[in-house]
């Protein structure tokens, strides 16, 4: 399997021998902003060291998958400023486009990340986070790419690894198909509580923090009449 291939299949990602590619221009820009920026496998070289070494503080670490162009991330981080934040995404230039973005606030509680959702437990240690975001994931609508999605087994037991003792998995979705989905694997599922459950969080849950704030992508989704899809665990470590 050549490099390229290697990254591109979802499912091989969760994979210990997986190793991510730096054929992109965007790799080598992204180094531009190295005082707050990790590409690749420089995100699973602080495992467990994020608080002492990384942010040299106490804050709790909050991490977001699939961030985007950013506009949660760049919100949440000025608003909470004693937050340790963590944005990542796997697309380059989508990544290079928010870290210039990003350069230009002034308290850098964040760091963001050129990574995989799909490496969580190489980046970071057990109970090492308190709160997960992840937000209008891509669908893969088609049933032969629907194993791509990231939500599934070892999605689940790596969130559960590193989330510490009560910490909280939040998921927005426009995709009834992927909504089903991740409810599918919580069937059997013991080691999260359920705290929102819902087909239409705006109408259901007006007051929930996941209804206070608007992404890039829900902005398109909302327009078009899609109700949000949602989904709020709670560790049960
Ligand atoms: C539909 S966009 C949503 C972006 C943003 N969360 C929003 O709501 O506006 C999905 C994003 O997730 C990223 N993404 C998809 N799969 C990913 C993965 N396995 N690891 C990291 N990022 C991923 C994509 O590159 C894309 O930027």
């Amino acid at each position: 399997m050549n490099n390229h291939k290697n990254e591109m299949e979802g499912n091989f990602c969760y994979d210990p021998e997986f190793k991510y590619t730096h054929d992109n221009p965007y790799h080598d820009k992204l180094g531009v902003f190295d005082s707050f920026v990790l590409r690749d496998e420089e995100a699973e070289k602080n495992v467990g060291k994020w608080k002492t070494d990384i942010f040299k503080n106490d804050y709790p670490i909050e991490v977001e998958i699939g961030t985007g162009y950013g506009d949660f991330m760049h919100e949440y981080c000025q608003n909470n400023p004693h937050v340790n934040f963590i944005g990542l995404d796997h697309r380059f230039k989508r990544s290079f486009a928010l870290a210039k973005k990003l350069d230009k606030l002034e308290n850098k509680n964040f760091k963001y990340m050129r990574a995989r959702g799909e490496r969580l437990e190489f980046m970071f240690a057990d109970s090492e986070i308190q709160s997960l975001y992840y937000f209008f994931p891509d669908p893969w609508p088609k049933n032969r790419h629907n194993k791509k999605r990231l939500f599934q087994q070892p999605f689940l037991n790596a969130a559960y690894k590193v989330l510490a003792p009560g910490g909280i998995l939040y998921v927005k979705t426009d995709h009834d198909g992927y909504y089903e989905w991740m409810k599918d694997h919580l069937k059997n599922e013991t080691r999260f509580e359920v705290l929102v459950d819902s087909r239409n969080l705006r109408e259901e849950h007006p007051e929930h923090f996941l209804s206070q704030f608007t992404t890039k992508f829900e902005k398109i989704f909302l327009s078009q009449g899609t109700k949000i899809k949602s989904i709020v665990l709670k560790s049960k470590k």
